[in-house]
């Protein structure tokens, strides 16, 4: 049976070689004053439940019974369907292209007056995107079809309209498709229609589409421009029409050239001089200013369309930058220069609109991102809102714009298959054809996890000489060798595969690469081509271990140029309890099956865009200023400027001197003006400090903006180092503690009397276990796995080996408590050797001298600076959107809880002098078990872990687990502290 859309070929929805119908050709993103009416807002709404369901009545006619959405909105976050997590398995059973029966599918619906005035033009239908497929009608006539949810559909409708009557739009989308195989990315599925709405009013003759390459010369300074205009108009292009260039910050003078089109005779001048209906421009603009992330310097430039009388009949406008992006040799040059790519991966997500980013969330991210001192963004895994590049070129982000494929789930097979070269291919070329005249885009890459294939081959020679001035990145051709490789049991390593020069990738994009590998492939071999990781450092949780890690290969290296942490935002949907408390929800929390759980939790920000103590490491490991010790007790210190185009006369450099967290003497400096790469020695006049017995001494410096700019105000900062300046030995502390009596195994000496009994709810006793983190449980192998084998959770120490020694003795108003630890060799890795206390009800805030103010780890404390610092105890967890270890200090050496109705706390370490704490109202267990943070009840109890030692979050879950040295196992650990009541720090 025919059903309405079969209209555009039976079941279009299901063939892969079915990929529009009716769309009219890409065109560069520029704004024009063309006519237009804005059809974003509420249109009505119906969801059917499959394709075949749709009737003709549904396509035009009374819908004033209908729901309304308010578009641009997915419907699955509008209270319709629901939204579907999964990651590498594909939402629905296969094999492809097979289709779901129930394959929701909702029709919207709008009826509209065409202006009078747009008689004699083309009326043209802009649809931003649309998941996954989508079929036009107007008036219940057939109009157009198109897929690729992540790039913008034109449909001219000029013969389906009238001006100065009414029609019926219908904007049917069908959810479940062919498409869905090559859009199987690790993230939420949704349904609908996610980007803008319009309808355009073009003159019958007018500018389709504008390509501008603005080339500069980085040993000269010359730039050039050049400017191809393509001219459409029904029938052959009228003669003596003239395409112009209006730039008056490049050239005074307006350049004009003849616009081609086919001669209605002949035939030989179209052969000889028409490239298509076109004209092209080029000026020699002289020595320009290059556009750089640093230095984000755009010219306005318009082109209009005259025609033979001299009148303007169309015109466009759009922002360019002069700047060269090239590979050569094992670098990726911009302006001559290796910049490093300290990028992030970003999916377009908002947590209550789904695909739906506004265009303020996107100026959001831009300005963290900026302040975050991130350079580049790879947009993860497809084309983003024509905005969003828009707002990289104005503030200076460097882009990886990267195609919308993805066939994961047939990463071997799908992209092989020739039904879907054409799918494939107009993806990549639809992309680059929007995307090519924004100088932030750097690079295009193909897709992601895709597998290698002749068709990605040929899209990439394709885009090389199509556009000459990009490289082109792909990783999945590469990881395909070595899975193929390890599948059969062959002998490879992954720097074998990047070492490999690729017809699909002119960059070695590894994922989640060792360390190890990364120097290997540095150090053995000439590299072949630049290495920057397309994703690295896995923030899923609790993570981003041993950034500085890494970022210290990556600057002691030629050839390793960075990469994407995957990745920015976590892809939590807010939802509500049945008694109405929000939260973040993951896949299945929608019913969604089959899902992946927490595994869309991976981002830098939470949904609402907080920062994760990981984004400040970030921010700290790559800022562009290096601080070196040169004498810092005499207060010289080296700084280096790591900028690439500018130098440090925009900061202004402040210092203080602290003894043990308390400033006694600041100042501040007059701008440095260093160069890219340069350095200088600076002299901060503080007198040489004293300090007593067992005090430290700490140099800060942070580098401030000295006035507003477009991202940030004046005053933040970009760049800061701490340096140890002086510190006495503690005899103090040794003194008491050689002094204690002989210890007692596991046994209280003397509780009566000590003031302490009355505020622990709990006495000290040894805990080795943590909630595992999302790295612990799923790196491989999994480390929570072991723990839970020693059942660490409530472990039986003798039957484990673990000996222990305590012993309590009362001193000077408190009690000393001395632990003796020891480890069998058997328990090689675990989450943390220490004690866990917990305090009476009414301890609410601390103060603490000690690595903060954030979360930090052996692994993750770059960013940490010691000081003295004070928090709520409900603000030392941080709440990460999937429950787990958190909220970990490192270098403690003291910390004071305290209450409105109870007596202060103050601990104070001895042996070693500062340990890891931990303060909660959670405990571990509270932490494992809880599902989503509306899961977790505080309770009133104050808990404090003191461990001697922690092991660090790693990046395991995807990538290297945490690294050896910040892993804790065998040996004998000493942790002693005194406990007192009542006490203030003297
Ligand atoms: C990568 C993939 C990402 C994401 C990540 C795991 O393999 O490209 O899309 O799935 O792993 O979070
Ligand atoms: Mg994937």
């Amino acid at each position: 049976m025919i059903r309405p859309l079969d209209a555009f070929g039976y079941r279009s929805w299901a063939r892969p070689e079915s990929v529009a119908s009716n769309r009219l050709p890409i065109a560069a993103t520029a704004q024009s004053g063309r006519p237009r009416v804005d059809l974003d807002g509420p249109w009505q709404f119906v969801l059917r439940d499959r394709p075949e369901d749709v009737t003709t009545d549904d396509l035009a006619g009374d819908a004033s019974s209908w729901s309304t959405i308010d578009l641009p909105l997915n419907w699955t976050v509008a209270g319709f369907d629901r939204p579907h997590y999964t990651n590498v398995q594909m939402p629905f059973r296969g094999p492809l292209p097979t289709v779901p029966h129930d394959n929701p599918t909702g029709v919207h619906r709008r009826r509209l007056e065409i202006p009078s005035d747009w008689a004699g033009d083309r009326v043209v239908l802009h649809v931003g995107a649309a998941e996954s497929v989508l079929y036009v009608h107007i008036d219940g006539v057939p109009v157009g079809m198109g897929k690729d949810s992540r790039l913008p559909h034109e449909f001219d409708v000029t013969e389906h309209v009238r001006p100065g009557h009414s029609c019926d739009i219908a904007l049917t989308v069908v959810r479940w498709s062919d498409a869905t195989y090559l859009e199987d990315q690790d993230h939420w599925h949704h349904g609908g229609i996610s980007r803008s709405v319009w309808l355009e009013a073009r003159p019958a003759v007018h500018l389709e589409d504008v390509g501008v390459v603005a080339d500069r010369d980085p040993d000269t300074g010359l730039g050039t421009l050049d400017v191809s205009v393509r001219v459409a108009a029904p029938g052959y292009l009228p003669r003596g029409w003239r395409a112009r260039l209006v730039a008056p910050s490049i050239t005074p003078e307006p350049v004009e050239a003849e616009v081609f089109g086919e001669h209605p005779t002949k035939t030989w001048v179209t052969v000889a001089r028409v490239d298509g209906r076109s004209a092209r421009l080029h000026v020699d603009a002289g020595v320009v200013d290059a556009w750089s992330a640093e230095t984000p310097v755009l010219h306005d430039v318009a082109v209009e369309l005259v025609d033979d009388a001299g009148t303007i009949r169309d015109q466009m406008s759009l922002r360019i930058g002069f700047r060269r992006v090239e590979v050569r040799g094992h670098e990726l040059l911009v302006n001559g220069r290796a910049v490093l790519v300290k990028g992030v991966n970003r999916h377009e997500h908002d947590e209550r609109r789904g695909k739906a980013v506004t265009q303020e969330s996107m100026l959001q991210d831009v300005l963290l991102m900026k302040r975050h001192n991130i350079n580049t963004v790879r947009t993860s895994h497809y084309p983003n809102d024509e905005h969003w590049y828009e707002l990289c070129d104005e503030y200076g982000l460097y882009v990886i714009d990267e195609a919308n494929l993805e066939s994961h789930a047939y990463l071997r097979s799908a992209t092989k298959d020739p039904r879907w070269a054409p799918a494939i291919l107009e993806r990549i070329t639809r992309m680059a054809h929007r995307d090519r005249n924004h100088p932030s885009v750097l690079v295009w890459s193909l897709g992601n996890e895709s597998g290698a294939s002749p068709v990605l081959d040929a899209a990439a020679t394709w885009l090389r000489s199509w556009d000459r001035t990009r490289p082109v990145q792909y990783e999945s051709g590469a990881y395909e060798q070595e899975l193929a490789a390890r599948v059969d049991g062959l002998p490879i390593r992954p720097a074998d595969t990047w070492r490999e020069r690729r017809v699909d990738s002119d960059i070695a994009a590894p994922m989640y690469p060792s360390i190890d590998e990364l120097v290997h492939w540095a150090t053995t071999e000439t590299p072949t081509g630049p290495l920057i990781m397309c994703e690295y450092a896995h923030a899923m949780g609790n993570s981003c271990g041993s950034l500085d890690d890494y970022w210290r290969v990556i600057e002691t290296y030629p050839g390793l140029q960075g990469g994407c942490i995957w990745d920015w935002v976590d892809q939590g949907l807010v939802k509500e309890t049945d008694d109405g408390r929000e939260y973040w929800a993951f896949g299945g929390d929608f019913g969604d099956e089959p899902n992946d759980r927490e595994f869309c939790i991976n981002g830098l920000v939470f949904p609402d865009r907080t920062p994760h103590p990981a984004l400040l490491e970030y921010k700290k490991v790559v800022q562009p200023i290096a601080i070196e010790d040169v004498d810092v007790a005499r207060g010289r210190l080296r700084v280096t400027a790591k900028t690439d185009f500018v130098d440090l006369s925009w900061l202004r450099p402040v210092w203080e001197l602290a003894v043990d967290g308390e400033i006694v003497e600041e100042g501040s400096l007059d701008p440095l003006s260093i160069g890219p790469g340069d350095s200088t020695t600076v002299v901060l006049p503080f007198a040489p400090p004293s300090v007593a017995d067992g005090q430290q001494a700490h140099v800060t410096i942070r580098f401030l903006t000295t006035d507003d700019l477009p991202w940030v105000a004046a005053g933040h900062e970009v760049a800061w180092e701490q340096f140890l300046a002086t510190s006495a030995p503690s005899s103090a502390h040794r003194s008491v503690t050689s002094n204690r009596p002989g210890a007692v195994t596991d046994q209280v000496t003397d509780r009566d009397g000590a003031q302490v009994g009355e505020v622990l709810a709990e006495w000290p006793a040894v805990s080795l276990w943590r909630a595992p983190t999302d790295n612990d449980r799923f790196a491989t192998p999994p480390p929570a796995a072991k723990w839970d084998g020693w059942n660490l959770r409530a472990p039986d120490l003798d039957g484990l080996g673990v000996q222990v020694d305590t012993t309590e003795t009362e001193v000077d108003g408190g009690l000393l408590f001395d632990h003796v630890i020891a480890i069998p060799p058997e328990l090689d890795d675990l989450p943390r050797v220490g004690v866990r206390l917990a305090l009476v009800a009414g301890y609410e805030e601390t103060e603490w001298l000690g690595n903060g103010p954030h979360e930090n780890y052996r692994d993750r404390r770059a960013s940490a600076a010691f000081g003295r610092w004070t928090s709520a105890v409900d603000d030392w967890p941080v709440m990460y959107v999937h429950p787990q270890a958190t909220g970990n200090r490192t270098g403690v050496r003291w910390l004071r809880l305290t209450g409105e109705r109870v007596d202060d706390v103050m601990i104070e370490l001895l042996e070693p002098d500062a340990a890891e704490v931990t303060v909660s109202h959670f405990t571990d267990d509270d932490l494992h078990e809880a599902a989503h943070t509306v899961d977790l009840v505080p309770r009133a109890e104050t808990y404090v872990w003191l461990d001697v030692a922690h092991r660090g979050v790693g990046s395991g879950a995807v990538g290297p687990d945490t690294l050896a040295p910040y892993r804790v196992g065998r040996g004998t650990y000493r942790l002693s502290y005194v406990v007192r009541v009542g006490a203030s720090r003297a």
